[in-house]
């Protein structure tokens, strides 16, 4: 059950989100409405580069995974801090050249013949083979622009069934390698999907160990062990980060020219939008409906809601009851059970805070109905 929050610092204090009065957005713009903070990113990033050189000794690149939001607002603030972008898709080069990023890395299951073109041309740094049969035609489009492109191998972590190769698809690969001859084996990448802490890094640690060795038993030296995303979200506990990065740095970071990349996203702008939206009616048995759709399940997708209310300046005094929050749509499905103050009432505002990760791209492209976006300057 999602947990009620009074405030959530730089993003809803004292009736302002991101500083600025609700009461007055909400004289000037209709719900549901996004209150959008591109600031906010940049502090996100510019505090996580600063935590990772730290922790890893200036050994840690940050390239911004641009599908968690591609709003070109926030894109243009991320590029500011030194970040490179982590792109799949000629889209999102382009939204991300656009923005003003300059370094890029590529992933992805299928990548385009134009989005190799493109960044093989633009020197990037590295190319992170999820298939085999990709091998071939970025050997063919290096040896066109004559250069020698470094790549890196996805590897599949134990819980996974279809993403990355498989040991035994690796081991072909380094048997084969030597007939690409303008590829560069320098990397291992891997991506849990879940929220990476301490507690379960240890999978991570062992499997890029072992892609370690086993390049090397073959002649290929590993320098570069990107552990993809999954650095948490907003609302997990940051301060696990330290822990976690120091024992990648411990394991990982053994030879003097090994460095770590990171490919952050919900953690850079989970918490870059808040979502505000009216309550249309309360009925019996405690569920609040209110007059958002698609955007309910879309903030669901790999993070933890972070829930507010805003009672129109009535102080919210009562204790805490558990409730159904449920959209407009007719489903059965769409729906969050949260902790929130009895006394909320039809009018009052529910605020969702960290709805920057996919909620505020999905909404611009394909919501049917029309939701209001305001960007704080
Ligand atoms: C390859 C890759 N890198 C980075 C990310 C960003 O992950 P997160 O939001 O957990 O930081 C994703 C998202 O799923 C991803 O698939």
């Amino acid at each position: 059950m999602y947990q009620y929050r009074k405030d959530y610092p730089g993003v809803w204090e004292n009736g302002q989100i991101y500083g600025r009065s609700l009461a007055t957005m909400l004289e000037a713009s209709p719900t549901p409405l996004f209150v959008v903070s591109p600031a906010r990113s940049l502090e996100n990033s510019t505090r996580f580069v600063e935590l990772t050189r730290s922790l890893t000794e200036d050994r840690a690149e940050v390239f911004y995974s641009v599908k968690t939001c591609c709003d070109p607002q926030i894109l243009r603030m991320i590029a500011q801090s030194s970040v490179g972008a982590e792109v799949v898709g000629n889209e999102e080069l382009k939204l991300a050249r656009d923005a003003g990023f300059s370094r890029f890395i590529v992933d992805g299951a299928w990548k385009s013949s134009t989005l190799l073109k493109e960044t093989i041309e633009s020197n990037c740094q590295i190319i992170n083979i999820g298939d085999a049969n990709e091998l071939s035609e970025i050997d063919a489009i290096a040896q066109q622009y004559g250069i020698v492109q470094p790549i890196g191998m996805r590897l599949r972590l134990p819980h996974q069934n279809f993403l990355g190769l498989s040991s035994q698809e690796f081991e072909l690969v380094l048997e084969n390698l030597s007939h690409y001859r303008h590829l560069l084996l320098s990397g291992l990448h891997v991506h849990a999907g879940f929220n990476i802490l301490a507690q379960n890094i240890q999978p991570i640690i062992d499997t890029l160990q072992w892609g370690a060795s086993t390049a090397s038993a073959y002649g290929q030296h590993i320098t570069t062990f990107d552990v993809g995303g999954s650095m948490a979200e907003m609302a997990a506990i940051e301060n696990d980060l330290n822990r976690y990065v120091a024992m990648l740095v411990s394991s990982l970071l053994t030879m003097s020219e090994a460095r770590l990349i990171f490919e952050p996203g919900r953690l850079i702008v989970g918490d870059v939008a808040t979502l505000v939206v009216s309550v249309v009616r309360r009925t019996s048995g405690n569920v609040l409906i209110i007059d958002a759709s698609a955007e309910l399940l879309s903030f669901l997708s790999g993070q933890t809601p972070l829930i507010g209310v805003w009672a129109i300046g009535r102080p919210l005094r009562g204790s805490l009851n558990e409730m159904t929050v449920r959209g407009i749509w007719e489903s059965d499905h769409d729906y969050i059970t949260v902790q929130l103050p009895t006394e909320v009432i039809v009018g009052d505002k529910l605020l969702f805070f960290n709805c920057g990760a996919y909620a505020l791209s999905f909404t611009e492209a394909f919501s049917p109905y029309h939701t209001h976006i305001m960007y704080i300057d």
